[in-house]
């Protein structure tokens, strides 16, 4: 029999819920009172973290509040982005996700503890991030032909770092292992910050990762480029060939990242918050910095909570087969 206390306990709630529904448009009115949290989900000093410190130091000074970013790493950026799924949906805590935590872990984690489209809102895409094959300075061979040969012939020898089954790094690489038929060592760091730390000092083999890591230590000789994954150059690495012009069209990969907030953020918060990215992404000298570093900027009709939803969905189309006809992961 339903108790007095349980009926006044569902009373309360049902009250609760309305109060909270008339309230909530009003607080999303005056939004952002306080500070905003950034979760990153990759270590600091990565493409990720980077990226999101250009990006909110501007749109700080338009929402008139600090944005601190938080980096919590583990598990290729899924243990941040499961936290971020679940936490209060008031704008106030939001993350940078990408084609990895967004996208590729639905393939690569039948498990995984949140879904891209039903645990979150879209804000908008920060940058398109071009990924470049990329190798130790001392690694034999000198152009992307020579390459392919050669971890053909020692893949039980090679050590190929990544930032954990489902980030950037480890998808893009298992595309290149696939098309290549190899499996490497796959060693795995909280980010390509210290994947890449690792790279530089020769205690790893080769790694695919994001333009905006690599730009300064590539042209200083510490690391080899064998090619960019897109269909054009990049302008911050001219002298680096595309993978058709070295001999693997197969081989194409851009990440992005974005800015995502938890499923239920009020619609007026959403907008204010893309509202600043799309004035942080046309300010003059953020667009320099992020240009600087090889970033595609997305143009207007790219910018927004629409096409970053369709983004979302053709990236989970686009990985799935590709991590499904990579086999098994070990
Ligand atoms: C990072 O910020 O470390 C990267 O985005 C990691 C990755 O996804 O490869």
């Amino acid at each position: 029999m339903t108790s007095i206390r349980a009926l006044a306990t569902g009373a309360c709630a049902v009250a609760l819920a309305s109060l909270c529904a008339f309230v909530a448009p009003s607080q999303a009115q005056t939004y952002p009172t306080r500070g905003i949290t950034m979760i990153v989900p990759f270590a600091a000093g990565g493409p990720t973290d980077v990226i999101s410190r250009i990006v909110t130091a501007h749109m700080a000074q338009t929402l008139g509040q600090s944005i601190v970013i938080e980096n919590v790493v583990g598990a290729g950026g899924t243990t941040a982005t499961a936290r971020a799924a679940r936490a209060a949906n008031d704008g106030y805590t939001l993350i940078t996700g990408h084609m990895g935590t967004h996208a590729a872990s639905v393939p690569l984690y039948p498990k995984l503890a949140y879904h891209p489209e039903k645990d979150f809102e879209p804000i908008a895409l920060l940058a398109g991030t071009p990924i470049l094959i990329l190798a130790r300075k001392d690694f034999p061979p000198k152009d992307l032909k020579e390459f392919v040969a050669y971890v053909k012939a020692n893949v039980d020898k090679l050590n190929m770092a990544h930032a954990g089954v489902g980030s950037v790094s480890f998808t893009t690489c298992l595309l290149l292992n696939s098309i290549l038929g190899i499996k490497p060592t796959s060693i795995p760091f909280n980010g390509t910050g210290p994947a890449l730390t690792a790279l530089i000092s020769g205690q790893v083999d080769y790694m695919c990762d994001q333009i905006v890591n690599i730009v300064q230590q590539v042209q200083a000789g510490q690391i080899k480029a064998y090619a960019v994954g897109t269909a054009e150059r990049n302008p911050a690495l001219p002298n680096v060939p595309t993978s058709k012009e070295a001999g693997l069209p197969e081989f194409q990969a851009q990440a992005w990242n974005a800015l995502f907030a938890p499923k239920g953020t009020p619609q007026p918060v959403l907008d204010k918050l893309s509202d600043a990215l799309d004035k942080a992404l046309d300010d003059e000298g953020t667009r320099k910095r992020l240009l600087e570093l090889g970033s595609v900027l997305p143009d207007k009709s790219g910018r927004g909570q629409q096409p970053l939803a369709a983004l979302v969905k053709s990236e989970i189309d686009r990985w799935t087969p590709v991590i499904k006809a990579a086999g098994p992961l070990n």
